[in-house]
């Protein structure tokens, strides 16, 4: 099973509504929340509120991505505006593992990403604690940006650790995914798909949604 997880970050706010109804229709699986802080990365973008308001909107599970500088201090305020899925940074934690249990704790799916710069190889102890690795294929902080092809390795390399645990891990990637690389990306082992410009910068979002799993599965 193919997870698609439109990131709201391309959508239009002023119609925050309607653009999620349109993900809905076009088979979304969960909506990915891109939260920065302006210190781990150098844009801001939204918190709690948003999170909270998207809750309201939809019922589909919220994929809260936190490119935030030590997460620990927030992850009671995403549990309550109703994350479904919080993933940290292992760039931006200390405690990798404390911050991984304190999300399980609460009740949470805990993830953990990676930067482009990071080698896969810095997720070797935290792997079984963990329900979802996020490889990122930009510069973490902006949407819109072009997929870096040499990640396409890493995908590889992090499947094979992920088939190792012998766990149901979600293997996901964020930045620059189109139906230019979905096929590939999904024959190197990646179940989650994250998709900000090339969904919502399309007039017909449904069908972008649809193309893009089509592509990814051929
Ligand atoms: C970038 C964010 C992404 C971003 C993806 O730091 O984590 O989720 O919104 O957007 P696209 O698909 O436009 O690269
Ligand atoms: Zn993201």
């Amino acid at each position: 099973m193919l997870t698609i997880a439109p990131s709201i970050l391309s959508a239009d706010f002023k119609d925050l509504k309607r653009q999620i109804r349109l993900a809905e229709q076009g088979g979304a699986d969960w909506l990915h929340l891109d939260v920065m802080d302006g210190n781990f990365v150098p844009n801001i973008s939204f918190g709690p509120m948003i999170v909270k308001t998207v809750r309201s909107i939809s019922r589909l599970p919220l994929d809260t991505h936190l490119m935030i500088d030590d997460p620990l201090r927030y992850i009671e305020d995403f549990r309550s505006s109703g994350s479904t899925r919080l993933t940290v940074h292992v760039e931006a934690c200390i405690h990798l593992h404390r911050v991984v249990e304190r999300i399980k704790q609460e009740g949470m799916r805990a993830g953990v990403a990676l930067n482009p710069a990071t080698p896969a190889s810095a997720l070797k102890e935290i792997i079984p604690f963990v329900d979802l690795v996020l490889v990122m294929t930009v510069n973490t902080g902006f949407g819109g940006q072009e997929f870096i092809p040499s990640m396409l390795a890493k995908v590889r390399e992090v499947a094979d650790m992920i088939g190792k645990t012998r766990r149901k891990v979600f293997l996901e990637v964020d930045g620059g995914i189109s139906e230019r690389n979905a096929g590939e990306l999904v024959r190197a082992g990646v179940d989650a798909l994250v998709a900000g410009h090339s969904i919502f910068s399309q007039r017909n979002i449904p069908r972008a949604i649809r193309n893009l799993r089509s592509a990814a599965l051929q």
